[in-house]
């Protein structure tokens, strides 16, 4: 098997602590020369760099080099995979969106309503930037992209890479949803065969099957019904994220035909979401002292003890998910996985250039979406008014348009009222001045 040389965009991420344990765990299936680890920020990805140097020397003293660089040419030259976990502006970026859309009394989120919005317009530029520079090393890597909000991240590179085929857009959430449907009926996610369609944190799951083709589906929403569904792994124990997912029971009682992705929240139920925050203290802030906090302290106690001894410190969904769908681009493995991908008549009766999110075969000739079909009304009109908000968004970027950015906004069912579209706008451009070129 060839051995794969992989950067990873994003080396101070939070989320990279976890994603190398999960290389580390998929190592025989995946195997690995070297990992690059690249980030504009120096210090921080030294951090988690210091603490991964110790856990190779540990779990994977085969692999051949290990890099650490804010060097492009360094992290892109020769690699066969980028893996791209970026926040422009910071998790304090974040915290000021969600606390400007509480304080209007919308929805304050990282990646729905105007706080996704905000999120959206930062990262543009810096996505457009990383996959130019990372086209100018290395013209075949492969580049999955977890960088949010994904769905607004997705439809402006189509715009600036349309032949791109070796860049994937993906979402953790799917998994993440199926790893806690599984646990309802005592199975293992990686057992399950999703139907699934919609857009980035916006669609639904049709039917689940096994793998042997047994249908799971009635088993599964009757369990949903009758004991909640729960998160596991990596979030079972976040209050936040058990709060959302105890909200899926509630959500299919009402819109009965299928399992919802758990960010429907948002849109279906608004007010409630807007009512159970702290403007004071919202999910920013809980990330902050959190997850966040947690993953730099124990940094800095596995670099000064220079060994692992204590620490719980295992492969997650989240990086597992995004390792085994490289795997099926390395090795043409043909297997399904729930992904981003233009629409181009998989969904014939929404826009074809939308960006959707579906299962696909992942082949080395890259993502091979598999037929939905025609979805009912509600679908189609919840679907279509959501990708005409990221359009919009996308639009109003490129051509620094504020009148676009306020129909878009006007269109976000975490919105609706255009007054409040209006102040929020004033609030959001005054707040993200910085970040925002083609509107100041
Ligand atoms: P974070 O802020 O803790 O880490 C991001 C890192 O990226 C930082 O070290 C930062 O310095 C670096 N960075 C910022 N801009 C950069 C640039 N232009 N080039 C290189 N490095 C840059 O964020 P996090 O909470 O760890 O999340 C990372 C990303 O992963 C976010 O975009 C988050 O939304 C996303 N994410 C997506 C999914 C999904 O389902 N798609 C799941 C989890 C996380
Ligand atoms: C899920 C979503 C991601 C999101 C992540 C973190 O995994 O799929 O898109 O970034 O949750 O959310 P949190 O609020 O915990 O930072
Ligand atoms: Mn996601």
């Amino acid at each position: 098997m060839k051995k794969q040389h992989l950067t990873i965009a994003g080396g101070g991420s939070t989320y990279t602590l976890g994603m190398l344990m999960s290389l580390i765990s998929e190592k025989e299936n995946f195997p690995l020369a070297s990992i690059t680890f690249y980030d504009t920020d120096a210090e921080r990805q030294q951090k988690v760099a210091d603490a991964s140097k110790v856990v190779i020397q540990e779990k994977y003293p085969e692999l051949e080099e290990f890099i650490v660089t804010t060097d492009k040419e360094t992290a892109y030259k020769d690699k066969d995979f980028i893996f791209v976990q970026i926040r422009t502006g910071g998790l304090e970026m974040r915290k000021q969106d969600e606390e400007i859309s509480l304080a209007h009394g919308i929805v304050g989120q990282e990646t729905c309503g105007p706080g996704g919005m905000a999120y959206g317009l930062r990262s543009i530029k810096d996505m457009i930037e990383l996959v130019e520079d990372i086209r100018s090393y290395s013209k075949d890597a492969w580049i999955l992209n977890y960088t949010n909000p994904a769905a607004i991240v997705a439809e402006a590179l189509k715009r600036v890479f349309p032949d791109d085929y070796r860049l994937i857009n993906i979402c953790d959430m799917p998994i993440s949803i199926m790893n806690g449907l599984a646990t309802l009926i005592d199975r293992d996610v990686w057992d399950l065969d999703p139907e699934y369609f919609g857009l980035n944190h916006f669609g639904w799951f049709t039917d689940i099957y096994d793998k042997s083709g047994k249908k799971l589906t009635d088993e599964i929403k009757e369990k949903i019904l009758s004991e909640g569904l729960q998160p596991e792994s990596e979030i079972a124990d976040d209050p936040s994220w058990i709060a959302t997912f105890k909200q899926a029971e509630q959500t299919l009682r009402d819109f009965p035909e299928f399992i919802p992705n758990t960010y429907l929240q948002y849109y279906l139920y608004p007010q409630k979401m807007v009512e159970k925050e702290d403007p004071k203290y919202t999910r920013a802030s809980q990330v902050i002292g959190g997850r966040a906090k947690e993953v730099f302290e124990m940094c800095e106690r596995i670099a000064a003890a220079q060994s692992l001894e204590g620490e719980v410190l295992e492969g997650d969904v989240h990086g597992v998910y995004m390792v085994k769908i490289a795997e099926a681009f390395a090795y043409n493995k043909n297997e399904k996985f729930i992904v981003m991908t233009q629409n181009n008549g998989t969904i014939p009766n929404i826009p074809q250039e939308a960006i959707i999110e579906v299962p696909a075969l992942i082949t080395s000739n890259g993502v091979k979406p598999i037929q939905v079909g025609e979805v009912d009304t509600f679908y189609k009109g919840l679907m279509e008014n959501q990708y005409a908000y990221e359009k919009l968004t996308v639009d109003a970027y490129f051509e620094g348009s504020r009148l676009k950015l306020l129909q878009a906004l006007t269109l976000n069912r975490t919105v609706v009222n255009a007054n409040v579209a209006n102040e929020l706008l004033t609030d959001l451009l005054a707040a993200n001045k910085d970040y925002w070129p083609n509107f100041h």
